[in-house]
């Protein structure tokens, strides 16, 4: 059984608050942090970076156990992030995987990201971890804002690989906000856009506040919903429910609380 609370692991709790100054500061806006400067990212670092790495860990343990059969013999894994920022994420993925396989001797990661302070602050983590990592950890960055549909078609043609893992936490939301794809429901378009892109057993997870957004007009947990199912995709798990809690204890908060929707998607 999977536990919803989870501890930061001490090494990326000390390298986090104690080398890169993350600061604990949770906001109650809109976010769209695209356009944050570093000490913003700073605040991020400190506050949403753990509840990432908790939902990623939770939620991929969980169907890492499931799909057990698929994963537990993997000697190489590739995964692709879209909106890493400063790769919470990233962090519970590879602590997931590597609880169910002893096997994995390699992962590589392509991450896409517009904010440059957050992909530098990645990089620094990702180098640290790589440091005493079972696995060897080969990183590709794509430091890049998509701007509209032209510049994620650009992407897909320059993504040429297929990927066991594709997610995106917390980003599509700003391309609802800042209206990316004009009218068109953005889960759509990147479900639509990244889907061709999986190994055939691959999974990709999409995990979104719940907000209502004053841009679309809608929650965004019913838009996601509705965005899938006009790209057709098969949903193989989500969380119950509206949202789903997850709570991450760390140095600077005990049991501090996130509440996401999310949704893994299978071509199978
Ligand atoms: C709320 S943060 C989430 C970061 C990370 N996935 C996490 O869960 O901690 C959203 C990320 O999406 C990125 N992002 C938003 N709009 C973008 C765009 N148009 N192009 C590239 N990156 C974008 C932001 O820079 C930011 O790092």
């Amino acid at each position: 059984m999977v536990n919803d609370e989870v501890h930061l692991p001490k090494w990326l709790d000390e390298y986090i608050f104690t080398q890169l100054k993350a600061n604990y500061c949770p906001s109650n806006s809109d976010m769209t942090v695209i356009d944050w400067d570093k000490s913003n990212v700073l605040n991020y670092l400190g506050t949403y970076f753990p509840r990432s790495y908790a939902e990623a860990y939770c939620i991929f343990s969980r169907f890492f156990i499931k799909d057990l059969l698929s994963w537990i013999f993997k000697k190489k894994i590739t995964v692709f992030d879209f909106g890493c920022g400063t790769g919470g994420e990233i962090l519970g993925l590879l602590d997931a995987i590597n609880s169910v396989s002893a096997n994995l001797k390699q992962v590589e990661i392509t991450v896409l990201d517009g904010n440059h302070a957050a992909l530098r602050i990645f990089e620094n983590i990702i180098r640290r971890y790589s440091e005493h990592a079972k696995n060897d950890i080969v990183c590709r960055v794509i430091p890049t804002v998509i701007e509209d549909f032209y510049d994620l078609s650009i992407l897909d043609t320059v993504l040429t690989n297929d990927f066991d893992v594709i997610m995106s936490f917390k980003a599509i939301c700003e391309f609802v906000t800042k209206e990316r794809f004009e009218e068109q429901n953005a889960y759509e378009h990147i479900a639509k856009t990244f889907l061709p892109k999986l190994t055939p057993l691959g999974v990709m997870l999409l995990v979104d506040v719940t907000t209502y957004n004053n841009v679309s007009q809608e929650w965004l947990p019913l838009m996601m919903d509705k965005g899938l199912n006009s790209a057709k995709c098969k949903i193989a798990m989500k969380n119950k429910g509206y949202n789903q809690i997850f709570t991450v204890s760390h140095s600077h908060k005990e049991s501090d609380v996130s509440k996401v929707a999310w949704r893994i998607i299978q071509n199978v």
